[in-house]
């Protein structure tokens, strides 16, 4: 079947006034390997840059300029992944990936906003994640490349955890580089990711599922984390369990049953603390939006903060951008 093509009123109305769509990058860069010819036009007069990234030795720039070529090192090497945007085609950017000198890989996503503010401010943002920088005014030659580069891979950022209508698709996202067919996605402002996978699901029936059985409470527990992704699907609301009683009756136990079913089953994984999340709600929200929030230590959140943690979650920030089903449990003082 033909495929139907959409009319390009943009480039027609850009090649009306003899500019190509693609337009005519002021340097003259290539991506590792030499390009030949200088830019055209007004920029005629102005110094050539050619950038080579080199897989070994980074970025370097050479700048011909009244003759002389003088090159210039910017940057240790590091890949330009893709161009992201989010579904409705904005908050473009480019995600990267580099190796930092313990060998550790980072991805990062770079705005295209940014490449029009602070220079410094992006540089050290970068540094601090281990990527290479020449420092002074030669760092400027790093938002060059950046803004010239044409990556062809196209990647899709999503505000939140879980389920998003992507390119007519329904996808369950977790943070991360997601795949899915071609379609790359990743969550923005996710912060290193509580979710993982520790031995197999044999390995979890043995050590967690056997033990539970037939205890009520933990498996009612274990159920909610089970079926969180499906409330979207039955266009549910989202909604909490809070588990009451006095100390050392299991209510952390069966909250770390619960949470063993998305991943580590404490503080440094899944499970948070009433107090720690009402400093960060919006944090929170994103990062277990359609899966499990297991709430711990009721005890000694004021109650201020319990009420703006409820009141978010179930109203706010619950309805535009987080679906999940919160398990916590509450220390009777009584
Ligand atoms: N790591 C552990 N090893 C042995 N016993 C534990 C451990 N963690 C908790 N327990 C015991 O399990 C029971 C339930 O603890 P817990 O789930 O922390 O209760 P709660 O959160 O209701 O105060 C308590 O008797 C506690 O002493
Ligand atoms: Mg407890």
């Amino acid at each position: 079947m033909k495929k139907a093509t959409a009319h390009d009123f943009v480039g027609e109305a850009l090649a009306g006034k003899g500019i190509h769509p693609e337009g005519n990058a002021s340097s003259d860069h290539t991506n590792g390997h030499n390009g030949a010819g200088a830019g055209a036009g007004d920029t005629a007069r102005a110094p050539s840059v050619r950038f080579t990234m080199d897989p070994q030795s980074g970025l370097t720039v050479e700048i011909a300029k009244k003759g002389k070529t003088e090159r210039k090192w910017i940057a240790s090497p590091f890949e330009i992944l893709g161009r992201v945007r989010d579904p409705n085609s904005e908050g473009w950017a480019r995600l990267l990936r580099w190796r930092d000198d313990d060998g550790r890989v980072h991805e990062h996503t770079v705005s295209d906003a940014d490449l029009h503010n602070d220079v410094g401010a992006l540089c050290a943002r970068l540094a601090s994640l281990g990527l290479k920088i020449v420092t002074g005014p030669a760092r400027a030659y790093l938002i060059r490349y950046l803004n010239d580069v044409k990556p062809e891979a196209r990647v899709t950022i999503v505000a939140r955890t879980g389920w998003h209508d992507i390119e007519g698709k329904r996808i369950f996202v977790l943070p991360g580089r997601h795949q899915d067919g071609n379609i790359t996605i990743i969550v923005g402002g996710a912060a290193a990711s509580p979710y993982e996978q520790s031995g197999n699901l044999q390995h979890w029936q043995e050590s967690v599922a056997k033990l539970i059985a037939g205890h009520r409470l933990p498996m009612f527990g274990v159920a909610a984390a089970l079926t969180s992704p499906m409330l979207e699907l039955v266009h549910g609301e989202s909604g909490g369990f809070n588990f009451k009683g006095s100390s050392s009756i299991g209510k952390t136990t069966l909250l770390r049953a619960s949470a063993s079913v998305w991943g580590r089953a404490d503080e440094h994984g899944i499970m948070r603390t009433w107090r720690g999340t009402a400093n960060g709600i919006e944090g929170t929200a994103v990062l277990f939006s359609d899966t499990l929030l297991a709430l711990d230590e009721l005890g000694v959140a004021t109650a201020q903060d319990v009420g703006n943690i409820v009141y978010s979650l179930a109203s706010g920030i619950g309805k535009q951008r987080a679906h999940s089903a919160t398990l916590r449990t509450n220390r009777s003082c009584g």
